[in-house]
Formats: C-alpha cells, structure tokens, sequence
C-alpha cells in the first residue's frame, strides 16, 4: 500500500495497531506485539502515544518483543534499543514494564547469549505467537538484524553486522568505529510465524532496497526477499520508497 507520506502511512499503522489492541481488550485476551527501532517507526509510535494520552488507549493488555538490540549494550546506553523504545514510546504509555522484551545486549558469554535466544524464542511461542510484527528495512535488505546470508528459518541468535548497517548507524554512535560489530536479532523464521507481518519503508533512499525487496529473487542476499514467500505480509510505503516499483 502507498501513501502520499509517512505521516498519513504512520497514522494507518498505528490504527492497524490500536485495533488489534482493542479487538484483544473486548475478549479479555492479550495483544502480542512485535516491534522496531530505528527512524522509520517513531511517528507510529507518536500516534500511538498520543491515542493514549487524548483517547484513552490503553496498553494495559499488550506484550511486547523487539526485533533486536546491539550486542554489547548496556539498556542505559543513549544508543541501547531499550533507551529508544523508553524514550519513544513505553515512559508515556501504561504498559506494564514486566510485560516488555527486548534482547539483552549485556549477557558476558556466548553461552549465556544462546540460553538468552532459545527463551526469548519460547516464551513468544508459550505466548501462541506474535500477532503483529512491525518492520522497517535497512539498506542492505536487513528485517530485524537479519543480514545477508540469513537463513529464511533462522531463530533469535547473535549476528555479525554488515559493513553498510554499520555505516549506516555511524551517527549514532558518533563514528563508526564507536558502531558494535554484533547484534542480537530474532531470526527471519521467528518473524515469518508472526500472523501479520507490515513491514514500512519511507523516502526515496529506500527505494531500491523496496524495489529488491518486493520484485527481486528471493534469495538470503536480501533477507526481505523471504517476505514475498509469506501470506500475511504488508508493504506500507510512501511516494519515496515506491518510486522505483
Ligand atoms: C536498524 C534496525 C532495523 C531497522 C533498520 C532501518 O539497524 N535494526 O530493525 O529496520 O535498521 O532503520 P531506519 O528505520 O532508521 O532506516
């Protein structure tokens, strides 16, 4: 689906989400929650702030994972995940923090770090699944931190960023040699079992990883390439990020 800008796109995705929320609050059930970071999400999740605060949405139901997390990252970090989804979206809500995931980028092993993925992996299916999962894209045609050469059954685990990603995120950190070399991802089969997957993209240098994305062969040189194999797949995109379909 385009749309004429990301404001207009984010609003219908932050819709999309209340929705589910509500339709989950009127059966007495849970709403499970995939979610991301970067640029691409954060009017989402204003719109989801402030149906909350003018609306009365609440997030009292909902359970939440996130895609990924650095690794390693200390949660308190001005670049950890967990300070951008606090600062984004979780401090002006009313979830109840005990219900939000997001990986742990301070485990000191490698074993530990394994234990950590197969739980993270666990307690999302012990949950029956996600019923939701939102994306962006980065511009290696990374979902999550799932690189190329991902494999399209992969679970949570630790990965090696790609050079580009981390160019991408060198701002961030203030140089790029400042940028991690690891992160801790859920896999691309972890985001496939999701029962709707939206997946957005904004503005013109995004394009031609959409195009690849959605017309390209399917191949784990370009992660997002698994997503034309899945049913419950959305693009939401704006004039920019389509302009080469
Ligand atoms: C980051 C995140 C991804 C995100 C992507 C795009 O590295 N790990 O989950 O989708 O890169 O980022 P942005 O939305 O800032 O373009």
């Amino acid at each position: 689906t385009v749309y004429p800008n990301q404001q207009i796109a984010s609003v219908q995705v932050a819709k999309r989400i209340a929705d589910l929320i509500k339709a989950r609050q009127s059966s007495g059930g849970k709403a499970v929650l995939g979610l991301a970071t970067g640029v691409t999400p954060i009017r989402v999740y204003a719109e989801l702030v402030r149906m909350h605060k003018e609306e009365g949405l609440s997030f009292k139901n909902v359970i939440t994972f996130n895609l990924d997390e650095y690794y390693p990252m200390q949660p308190t970090a001005a670049q950890s995940y967990v300070t951008f989804m606090n600062e984004n979206l979780f401090d002006h809500i009313d979830i109840d923090k005990n219900n939000v995931h997001i990986p742990d980028g301070t485990l000191g092993t490698t074993e530990e770090v394994a234990a950590f993925c197969l739980n993270y992996e666990k307690q999302i299916t012990d949950l029956g699944g996600l019923d939701m999962q939102i994306l962006g894209i980065g511009r290696t045609g990374h979902i999550g931190f799932n690189e190329p050469g991902s494999a399209p059954n992969s679970g949570t685990r630790l990965v090696t960023l790609d050079d580009l990603t981390r160019s991408d995120a060198a701002r961030d950190f203030g140089g790029k040699e400042n940028v991690p070399t690891k992160a801790i991802t859920m896999g691309v089969g972890t985001i496939f079992k999701a029962r709707e997957i939206i997946l957005m993209a904004w503005n013109q240098k995004k394009a031609s990883i959409i195009k690849k994305a959605v017309e390209g062969e399917i191949s784990g040189e370009v992660p997002a390439t698994f997503l034309q194999l899945s049913e419950h797949v959305e693009f939401i995109l704006d004039e920019g990020a389509a302009s080469e379909l």
